[in-house]
């Protein structure tokens, strides 16, 4: 028996965790034979459901459950972790402006880089989820620097998997066909979907889709919107297609990346595409051993990509200097 991987998943008690946590201790993470410790961390007063959701996995009896450790407290919570799923954070309320947004979840996240710091183990990954992610996950890494630039990321996944979607469903073809899909920048409305590099079988997507009209305008708006309009047809948030795009980041960070594609993850910013460097964003990445990555690079962006990608970074450094300003990085 392979000894076990330790995850720490916060906001455990959440919509996320109830579909992540199950999805984890199954296996579909990290594979049928691999072993994992759960590190469940919430804030004291979701404890008591937080301790409903533990009664309900050791029900499930998961072969490769290893432990569970709820807990509220940080340093026992990333103790020894080898990946960290920050999940948890407070959502926008009616009358929230972004900065006050920027401003709690800013809070949660120095903490949680500080903990990570101190108590990881040597080989810790992290993955932001909780929104703003790309922005609480720079704010997270910049209060855990001794943890390299390349262990940081922040989930565009969803929206990859929303792209491919959309774009299968208007080719008639199946989601798989889809592949070389990079969403750009920020995880929020500013984002870009780039249907000019992406294939369907293998061939351009604007070879494939003729509706030019569709594709810089409904395609986009819908990825862009999907989760408002998820919101509103269900009454919550989107959370088990989230926290399924967990699953497939941390898997895609894990396994070798098929010959010729990419996925999208926000990651530090080295300056590629022009773009500032230090700003978590989200590129076309790839791996070829499941450990280290790299941006794709050299892909054209045309007239029509690049100005929204300037779009979006332009968001992503706003909320940058609001941080900044807040003396949260
Ligand atoms: P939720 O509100 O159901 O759960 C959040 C949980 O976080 C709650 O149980 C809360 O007690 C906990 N929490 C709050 N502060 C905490 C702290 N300091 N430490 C530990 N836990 C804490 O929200 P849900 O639906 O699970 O979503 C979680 C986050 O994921 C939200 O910020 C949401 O916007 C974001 N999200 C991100 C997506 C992405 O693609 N990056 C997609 C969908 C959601």
């Amino acid at each position: 028996m392979k000894s076990p991987i330790t995850v720490a998943v916060t906001g455990a008690a959440g919509q996320i965790g109830y579909s992540l946590l199950f999805r984890i201790a199954s296996g579909s993470m990290f594979g049928p034979d691999q072993p994992v410790a759960l590190r469940l961390i919430e804030i004291e007063p979701a404890l008591p459901t937080l301790n409903g959701v533990v009664m309900e996995l050791d029900d499930c009896a998961f072969p490769l459950l290893h432990s569970i450790t709820p807990t509220a407290d940080l340093n026992e919570g990333f103790s020894g972790v080898n990946w960290a799923l920050l999940v948890g954070s407070v959502p926008r309320k009616a009358g929230m402006e972004r900065k006050d947004l920027l401003s709690i979840n800013g809070k949660i996240f120095t903490g949680q880089g500080q903990a990570i710091e101190k108590n990881a183990a040597s080989d810790v990954r992290v993955v932001v989820v909780g929104n703003p992610c790309n922005t609480n996950c720079l704010i997270a890494k910049s209060n855990a620097p001794g943890i390299p630039s390349e262990r940081w990321f922040a989930m565009t996944r969803l929206d990859e998997n929303r792209a491919k979607s959309q774009l299968a469903a208007k080719a008639g073809v199946h989601n798989t066909a889809v592949t070389n899909l990079t969403i750009w920048g920020n995880h929020s409305a500013t984002q870009y979907p780039d249907f000019t590099n992406a294939k369907i079988n293998g061939k351009s997507v604007t070879d494939v889709i003729s509706d030019q009209a569709w594709l810089e305008g409904e395609f986009i708006s819908t990825v862009q919107q999907r989760g408002a309009a998820i919101i509103k047809a269900r009454g919550s948030s989107s959370a088990a297609s989230a926290a399924n795009a967990v699953v497939d980041t941390v898997k895609s960070l894990t396994t070798p990346t098929p010959a010729g594609d990419w996925t999208s993850v926000a990651v530090w910013s080295d300056g590629s595409y022009g773009v500032e460097k230090d700003l978590i964003t989200s590129f076309p990445i790839r791996t070829t051993d499941g450990t280290s990555w790299e941006i794709v690079q050299d892909l054209p962006v045309n007239e029509f990509s690049q100005s929204r990608i300037d779009a979006t970074i332009n968001e992503l450094k706003e909320e940058r200097d609001a941080v900044k300003e807040l003396g949260l990085i």
